[in-house]
């Protein structure tokens, strides 16, 4: 029975964050697609299943105003300014998982 409830829990803790990281997405998606397959402007990769680390780390470098992949840094600063680091890893989760 504990084994059960532990479960549910579990579960529930992880669509809670797939839920975050998707509502997150919503303003990225209109450059980068719903599913992130677009290149964004296109300038940018194809985002959706790249691995986890690096799209925390470029999003940290945009937020940190140093990354400037393609000349177009300065546009993603804007967008993930206002994110902090747990939010920065659940969409960083999110968009490694769309395909
Ligand atoms: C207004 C259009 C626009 C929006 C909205 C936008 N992006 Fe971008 N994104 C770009 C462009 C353009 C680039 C290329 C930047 C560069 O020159 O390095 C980029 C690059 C990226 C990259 C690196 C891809 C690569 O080429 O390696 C990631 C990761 C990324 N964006 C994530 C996000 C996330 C997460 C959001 C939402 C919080 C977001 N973007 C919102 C336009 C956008």
């Amino acid at each position: 029975m504990k084994k059960i409830t532990l479960a549910l829990m579990l579960a529930g803790a992880a669509s809670l964050v797939m839920a975050d990281g998707a509502a997150l997405f919503k303003k990225c998606a209109g450059c980068h697609g719903a599913k992130g397959e677009k290149k964004a402007l296109g300038k940018s990769a194809v985002i959706a299943g790249l691995p986890v680390s690096k799209l925390e780390e470029d999003i940290k470098g945009y937020k940190a105003g140093t990354l400037n992949q393609h000349g177009m840094g300065m546009l993603m600063k804007g967008q993930v300014a206002s994110l902090n680091d747990a939010q920065i890893k659940e969409l960083a989760e999110y968009i490694h998982g769309l395909k």
